[in-house]
C-alpha cells in the first residue's frame, strides 16, 4: 500500500444522501482515499446515476453489496478495492457489514453499529474471525479539541472525575417530517430502518461514546426516561438518563430531536475534584476550563499549550475552524494508517493518529440503547409529586 492511495468502496451515498457526500470529502481530506467502487443506491437507476456523478467506471458500480464483493475479490491485487464504507441506513450496516467483513474487507460502517446488541454481537464476531479492520464513525472524537479534553482528563488534570453530564440537542424532528417527504426522517423514524432507538439510536448513541471516550470511564448503571412527543410516532424522540459511571462519577444524558430551534446542539461537561471542563460542538475549536483555586481558561486549537497527541489532529492555523468534515477525515486517516502499517484492526492505543473508534465502543453503544429502553419500562424509580397549590 506504500506510495498509493488506498482503494475504497461505498455502499449507500447515492444522490441526495446526507452522510455518504461527507465520507466521501473527508476520504479525499489528506489524499489517503479514492473511491473506486460502489452500490450507491436499492434504485438501480439512481444508483446509476450517482456512480456517474463520482466518474467511477460503470463496471465498479453494483446492484447490491454482493455483486460488489464478489466483482471485488475478483480482481487483481493492484485494483482490488482496500476497504469498505458503509453509510446506508442503520439496518444494513450488520449484513453489509458481516458480507464485507467474511470477503475479507475491512470496514468502516457508519454508526450506530447495528439495528440491537445481537446484530452488534454477530459484526464483532465476523470482524474477530476474519482479522479484519472495523472502524465506526463516532466523528465527534475525531475533533482536536475532543482530544485535547480526553488527554487533559486522562492526565489526571482535574483529579478524580465526579460528573459527566452530555447533552446532544437537535430540533429537526419537531414536525412529523417523515410523513412530508423527508428521506432521511422517514428511516430514522421506522424501527424497521433505525432499529430499536430513535433519537436514542441516531445521536444518544454518539452521546455515549463522546461521554465514555472523554471521560475514560464505564458506565455501570443508568434509569432512564424515553419519550415521543410527535404523535404517531413509532420511535423515540426525547431521550434523558441519569447514568452511574464507574469509580463513583455520577451523570446525565439527554438526547432530543425535538428541541424545538436547536441545531446541533452536542455539548459535553465533565467535572473533577479540582475543575472542570466544557465542548461543544458548535464551537469546535474551543475548550474551556474552570479551575476551583484560579481563573477560567481557554484553550483553542491551533494555539499554545496543546498536548502532544491534539497536533496531529488539527490541521489549520488558529482561529480556522476545525470542523466536522476534518473530524472525519482523523478518522479516515487513522484508518489509513493503521491499514498502511498493517496496525490493529482494532486500532492503535488512544491518542496515538492510528487510534479511531471501533468494536469496543459499538458493541456498548448498543449496550446502552437496550439498557435505556428496558430502565424506561419501570415507573418504579418516579415519586408522584403532590399537589400543593397556594392553599393547600
Ligand atoms: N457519523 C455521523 O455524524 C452521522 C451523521 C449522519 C448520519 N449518520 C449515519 O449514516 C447513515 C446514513 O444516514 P444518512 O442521513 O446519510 O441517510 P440517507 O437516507 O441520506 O442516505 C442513505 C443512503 O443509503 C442508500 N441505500 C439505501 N438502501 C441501500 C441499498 N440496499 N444499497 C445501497 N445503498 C442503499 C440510499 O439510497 C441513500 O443514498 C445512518 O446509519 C446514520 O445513522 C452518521
Amino acid at each position: 500500500m506504500a506510495g498509493r492511495k488506498l482503494r475504497l468502496a461505498m455502499a449507500g451515498g447515492g444522490e441526495g444522501a446526507f452522510i455518504g457526500g461527507v465520507h466521501r470529502m473527508a476520504a479525499a481530506l489528506d489524499g489517503e482515499w479514492e473511491l473506486v467502487a460502489g452500490t450507491f443506491s436499492s434504485d438501480a437507476a439512481r444508483n446509476r446515476r450517482s456512480g456517474e456523478q463520482l466518474g467511477l467506471s460503470p463496471d465498479r458500480v453494483h446492484d447490491s453489496i454482493d455483486a460488489l464483493l464478489t466483482d471485488e475479490r475478483a480482481r487483481p491485487d493492484n485494483e482490488r478495492v482496500d476497504a469498505v464504507a458503509i453509510v446506508t441506513p442503520n439496518h444494513l450496516h450488520a449484513p453489509m457489514t458481516i458480507a464485507a467483513l467474511n470477503a475479507g474487507f475491512p470496514v468502516f460502517s457508519e454508526k450506530p453499529m447495528a439495528m440491537n446488541l445481537a446484530e452488534a454481537r454477530a459484526i464483532a464476531e465476523a470482524a474477530r474471525h476474519s482479522g479484519q479492520l472495523y472502524a465506526l464513525a463516532f466523528t465527534y472524537s475525531g475533533y482536536p479539541m475532543v482530544e485535547e479534553a480526553r488527554a487533559r482528563v486522562a492526565r489526571g488534570d482535574f483529579g478524580a472525575i465526579r460528573l459527566v453530564h452530555v447533552e446532544y440537542v437537535q430540533g429537526w424532528l419537531s414536525n412529523p417530517l417523515d410523513r412530508e417527504g423527508n428521506k432521511q426522517a422517514q428511516w430514522r423514524t421506522d424501527p424497521a430502518r433505525a432499529g430499536l432507538g430513535g433519537a436514542l439510536g441516531d445521536i444518544g448513541t454518539h452521546a455515549f461514546q463522546l461521554a465514555e471516550h472523554v471521560a475514560g470511564l464505564k458506565v455501570e448503571a443508568l434509569s432512564s426516561d424515553v419519550t415521543t412527543h410527535v404523535a404517531g410516532r413509532m420511535l423515540d424522540d426525547d431521550v434523558n438518563v441519569l447514568l452511574r459511571f464507574e469509580h463513583g462519577a455520577r451523570g446525565t444524558l439527554r438526547a432530543t430531536q425535538v428541541a424545538a430551534g436547536e441545531e446541533n446542539g452536542l455539548r459535553l461537561r465533565i467535572h473533577g475534584e479540582k475543575g472542570g471542563l466544557e465542548w461543544s460542538q458548535m464551537e469546535p475549536n474551543t475548550l474551556a476550563l474552570r479551575w476551583l483555586d484560579r481563573p477560567a481558561e481557554i484553550v483553542r486549537a491551533g494555539g499554545p499549550g496543546l498536548s502532544p497527541t491534539t497536533l496531529p489532529r488539527q490541521r489549520t492555523p488558529s482561529g480556522h475552524p476545525e470542523g466536522y468534515i476534518e473530524a472525519f477525515g482523523n478518522l479516515y486517516r487513522a484508518v489509513a494508517g493503521a491499514l498502511r502499517n498493517s496496525g490493529p484492526a482494532e486500532g492503535g492505543a488512544l491518542g496515538e493518529a492510528t487510534w479511531f473508534p471501533g468494536l469496543e465502543p459499538g458493541l456498548r453503544t448498543m449496550a446502552f440503547v437496550e439498557a435505556v429502553l428496558e430502565s424506561a419500562k419501570s415507573d418504579e424509580k418516579w415519586t408522584a409529586f403532590p399537589a400543593i397549590t397556594g392553599s393547600s
